[in-house]
């Protein structure tokens, strides 16, 4: 009988050592080793494996001998997916959903394996009954004859099945389920996971066939979460937004086949998902008048140019230590552009409350909303609404000044096609902008001032 072996991992990043460690050498986090039962039989036996392991070892070529071709791909009826992947789903490619439960990643690959009627799907699931995902099939509304439920948890039993079913997509929900009789340790813990993953893994490589992976994250990263996978599989897709609000948004974090920070973005209606084609819409808010304190500003995220709405709010301090709170931007950043204004600008922030929020749960990275941040506190403080005709898009430096943002005319043209009358850039985005050729009013300014004496006057 094999002897068993035992290892102790961080539950927080996965990190593996010999023995019991307070503090991971890793992550830093203390207290988050775990004994776990590792057990090795005899690798491969009833684990996912083809003739094809037998594969001659690879020899150098030259990279011009290379025959290259575009990966072929299932193209989804969904836009947002497929903007996502990169083009749609590439065979043989293992994918991995993170995301906060609740949030609604079960409806999407549901959704997904409902829409894919021309592939045969098998949706495996560890987490629901075959009751309750037709329950929510039903609210769906979307019918498929080629959708097939599998309720496993035990990765060699799922494989059995695979052999003989060859589905053409495989989805499972969720990995955290899984469970492989070569690791003793019980499903989702960090060597289970990893170990489901590997198996997974191997499948789709050696057959082609794509796999979906669900994964589980928790606020506080208590559960083995998809960090240890990020780096096994090929792409990362995360799914997020306010339970409480109806838009999601899948992001990709990393992908082997395309461009990361690609962008889909979706609404939770009572029958499933909506993609959400024009976001801009959506972000920014329906009003009559103008607030003061509300600017817009256009982003890129990946390659697609959004108008996203900030809201600020500053008021006197009157509770003792001044407030600083943001919602979808960097805290850090917000105290930097804060200390800009008082000391460039001349504003008095020091004594006041200053709340942003990003409209529409979005997290936003781009430094091109800068100057929209600082014009939406002084619009604020200052009690001056700025026109919602006009957007912004430049990055903000510590002198104050107005710095230029790459693809300034995506920004320009996407702020025209929405119908403003007028986009503040940097100067130094000019070089190479043809102004007279656009409809909406270029407005330039190398310094914090210039925005500010031109759209401060009541
Ligand atoms: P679910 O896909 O189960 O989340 P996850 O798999 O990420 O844990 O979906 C969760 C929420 O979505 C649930 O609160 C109900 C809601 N929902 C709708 O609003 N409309 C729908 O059509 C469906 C199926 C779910
Ligand atoms: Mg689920």
């Amino acid at each position: 009988m094999a002897k068993t072996k035992t290892s102790f991992f961080c539950q927080n990043c996965g990190h593996q050592a010999p023995k019991w460690l307070g503090r991971c050498p890793s992550c830093g986090e203390w207290n988050t080793f775990v004994e776990e039962v590792i057990q090795k039989e005899e690798p491969t036996k009833g684990s996912w494996k083809s003739s094809s392991s037998l594969k001659v070892a690879a020899k150098p070529r030259a990279i011009q001998e290379i025959n290259f071709e575009e990966q072929p791909r299932i193209k989804t009826k969904d836009q947002e997916l497929n903007r996502v992947l990169g083009g749609g789903i590439v065979l043989g490619s293992l994918i991995l959903i993170g995301g906060e439960p609740g949030i609604g990643k079960s409806t999407l690959m549901l959704q997904i394996a409902l829409t894919l009627s021309n592939y045969r799907v098998l949706y495996v699931s560890g987490e629901e009954s075959e009751q309750q995902i037709k329950m929510r099939a039903e609210r769906l509304a979307h019918k498929s004859d080629n959708c097939y439920i599998l309720t496993e948890t035990s990765t060699q039993n799922i494989f059995k099945q695979i052999e003989q079913f060859e589905p053409d997509i495989l989805i499972i929900d969720s990995i955290q389920t899984l469970q492989s009789s070569f690791i003793e340790a019980g499903a989702g813990s960090i060597s289970q996971v990893k170990e489901c993953a590997a198996e997974l893994m191997k499948y789709a490589k050696e057959s082609g066939t794509p796999v979906f992976m669900i994964g589980h994250i928790t606020k506080d990263g208590g559960l083995a979460g998809p960090k240890v996978l990020e780096h096994m599989v090929d792409t990362v897709l995360q799914f997020e937004g306010d339970r409480h609000l109806a838009y999601r948004i899948l992001r990709t974090t990393k992908n082997r086949f395309g461009s990361t920070s690609e962008l889909g973005i979706y609404e939770m209606l009572e029958s499933g998902l909506r993609e959400v084609t024009n976001p801009s819409e959506i972000l920014i808010s329906q009003r009559d008048e103008d607030f003061s304190g509300i600017t817009i500003g256009a982003m890129l995220e990946g390659n697609r140019p959004l108008l996203i709405e900030i809201q600020s709010l500053v008021s006197i301090a009157t509770y003792g230590t001044p407030q600083r709170s943001s919602t979808g931007f960097d805290a850090k950043r917000l105290n930097m552009i804060l200390a800009v204004l008082e000391k460039r600008g001349g504003f008095r922030l020091g004594n006041q409350d200053v709340f942003l929020n990003i409209a529409g749960g979005l997290k936003v990275e781009d430094p091109a909303i800068d100057l929209a941040v600082c014009t939406s506190i002084v619009s604020s403080y200052e009690d001056i609404s700025i026109p919602n005709t006009v957007c912004f898009a430049a990055e903000v430096g510590l002198g104050g000044e107005v710095r230029a943002v790459n693809r300034i005319e995506q920004r320009i043209a996407e702020a025209q096609k929405l119908g403003f009358k007028e986009i503040w850039i940097s100067k130094f985005n000019a070089k190479g902008l043809n102004v007279d050729s656009y409809d909406i009013k270029i407005r330039m300014a190398s310094k914090l001032e210039d925005v500010f004496i031109q759209i401060l006057r009541k």
